[in-house]
């Protein structure tokens, strides 16, 4: 159920491989098992055990039972709250570590998930944990003969769905609340990225959760995640992922009616008006597309600029993005994107670079592979590369005289790829900007304090960032409208979706 591994970059560590279930690592029923690959190299770095539906149902009933134990219910707020701050410390404890697995497994650069992901995981527990207690219900005044009151109480069990893109942050921003409000979790990492979050694991027992509070397992998506999804006993779920599979969870969770919060995907626009600081608009728009390998539901993929400024800002842009998107190794320290996350989205991306190339759209920057950096028989970085090598490297790409019909412009890429497209009026940039299925974010860059603003509300978004992009903070509401989601994470709001109003009538006048 374990093995040893050592990384790049010296780090050496036992993995473990099980299914995390009652605080234990136990085998798949059907001793299936899905190689976890590295995406620098391909090659296989371990095999994980897939939870089949009988497993799965192993885990929903731990979580039953633990819900319904005395261990975890008779706990305060206070305490949980406690146990919470003491896997975030142990998290800590470890992150150099827990950074090194995400490089290798999911192809982030080193830097950037200890710096962002590692952190962003203790300060989502964190909040969540000073929630804890001071989560509750409220009197209500119904005059002198009656009292009614109401009590916040937690749903049950909680299947949760993350995607591969933030193994450790997709886990903290559900588990948080989840914790907070006092229910039990059934948790299903994304199978392409499972290392991280099982090594957490070890830490949940290490911090003291009592067994079945918090389980975690790996599987496909389509047998372990629709078993969660179906499960009776399970009272809600929270996915992030496509839109697609969004809607098959949803179906799956209407059979028990349950209560579902998704997050899906998004063709986030990023409008540039003429009387915008235009460095500031390429420098952002760079960090809103090319962060993450642009495997990111809120990048900002669709830029749309005003004709002035058109020319100057592709140019600025371009040259953001030849001066600071390195592409290469994750663990070196120079390097700003990695590979793609999996041969599928590798090929999914350079297909939807032949489809714009197909479809007419200019391509001013990238469009090829950029195999193997890890590899001596091909340039690396800085778009250098040949295509030759081993990785799942793409070059950063843009193309430009995008029109609103292409399906570039139109469908959610997922990696480091974007479109520009020219508009005349703000009229004419909101037509476009709302002309999608999706609405998840927006940024707006100007100068015109009131135009801003005024976009702002206009906008069909969950989020929009004014002079910037993909702002995400864990005190901050996240989250969609049309099909880009449903409900919100993070914040106060986040809370909302993890437990129930109880409403309490009580007779004054019975003696
Ligand atoms: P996906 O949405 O299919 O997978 C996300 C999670 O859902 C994984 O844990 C997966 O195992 C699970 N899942 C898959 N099918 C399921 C089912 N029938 N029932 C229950 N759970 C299921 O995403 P995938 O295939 O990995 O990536 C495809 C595209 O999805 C990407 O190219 C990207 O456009 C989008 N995506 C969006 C993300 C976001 O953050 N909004 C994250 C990952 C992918
Ligand atoms: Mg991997």
């Amino acid at each position: 159920m374990e093995v040893q591994l050592t990384a790049p970059n010296g780090k050496t560590w036992t993995q473990p491989l099980g299914l995390f279930i009652n605080n234990e690592f136990v085998k798949s029923s059907t001793g299936e098992t899905i190689a976890s690959i590295n995406p620098s190299t391909e090659q296989e770095i371990c095999c994980v055990q897939a939870a089949s539906a009988q497993d799965v149902d192993a885990a929903v009933k731990a979580a039953r039972s633990a819900f319904r134990g005395p261990l975890w219910r008779k706990l305060s707020g206070t305490e949980r709250g406690a146990l919470m701050h003491r896997l975030a410390d142990l998290v800590g404890e470890h992150a150099e570590l827990l950074a090194t697995i995400e490089a290798l497994d999911n192809g982030k650069p080193y830097a950037v998930a200890l710096s962002e992901n590692v952190p962003e995981f203790q300060n989502v527990l964190r909040y969540y944990a000073g929630f804890a207690d001071k989560n509750f219900g409220q009197v209500v005044d119904v005059g002198p003969s009656k009292m009614a009151y109401t009590v916040k109480e937690p749903l049950g069990v909680c299947g949760q769905i993350i995607p591969w893109n933030y193994p450790l942050d997709m886990a903290a921003w559900k588990l948080g609340p989840a914790l907070c409000c006092g229910n039990t979790v059934v948790l299903k990492l994304a199978e392409q990225t499972p290392l991280s979050m099982l090594y957490v694991a070890q830490l949940i027992r290490e911090a003291g959760f009592p067994p079945g509070v918090i389980n975690v397992i790996n599987g496909h998506g389509r047998e372990a995640g629709a078993a969660l999804a179906a499960h009776e006993n399970v009272a809600k779920i929270a996915f992030t992922g496509s839109t697609a599979t969004g809607r098959e969870v949803m179906k799956l969770a209407a059979g028990t009616l349950k209560n579902v919060t998704l997050e899906t995907g998004g063709k986030s626009p990023l409008l540039v008006f003429a009387d915008a600081d235009l460095e500031l608009a390429a420098t952002w728009a760079h960090i809103g597309i090319m962060s993450n390998q642009g495997q990111v539901c809120t990048s900002t993929s669709r830029i749309l600029v005003q004709e002035a400024v058109y020319d100057e800002f592709v140019q600025r842009f371009s040259r953001v993005i030849e001066n600071v998107s390195v592409v290469g190794d994750p663990f070196d320290p120079s390097t700003f994107q990695g590979p793609q996350v999996t041969r599928a989205q590798y090929e999914r991306v350079l297909d939807y670079i032949k489809t714009g190339q197909d479809e007419g759209a200019t391509l001013a920057l990238g469009g090829v592979p950029l195999g193997g950096p890890l590899s001596a028989d091909t340039d690396s970085g800085k778009g250098k590369g040949k295509g030759k090598g081993k990785g799942f490297f793409v070059a950063p790409t843009v193309f430009t005289d995008v029109k609103p019909t292409m399906q570039i412009y139109r469908e959610e890429i997922f990696g480091p790829c974007v479109v520009v497209a020219p508009f005349k009026t703000e009229d004419e940039a909101l037509a476009m900007a709302n002309d999608t299925t999706y609405g998840l974010g927006a940024a707006v860059f100007t100068r015109n304090l009131v135009r801003a603003h005024r976009v702002a509300r206009e906008i069909e978004a969950g989020m929009v960032w004014i002079n910037s992009s993909n702002d995400s903070d864990y005190r901050v509401p996240f989250g969609g409208v049309k099909q880009s989601g449903i409900g919100r994470e993070l914040g106060e709001a986040g809370l909302a979706a993890y437990s129930n109003i109880k409403s309490i009538h009580v007779n004054m006048e019975a003696s």
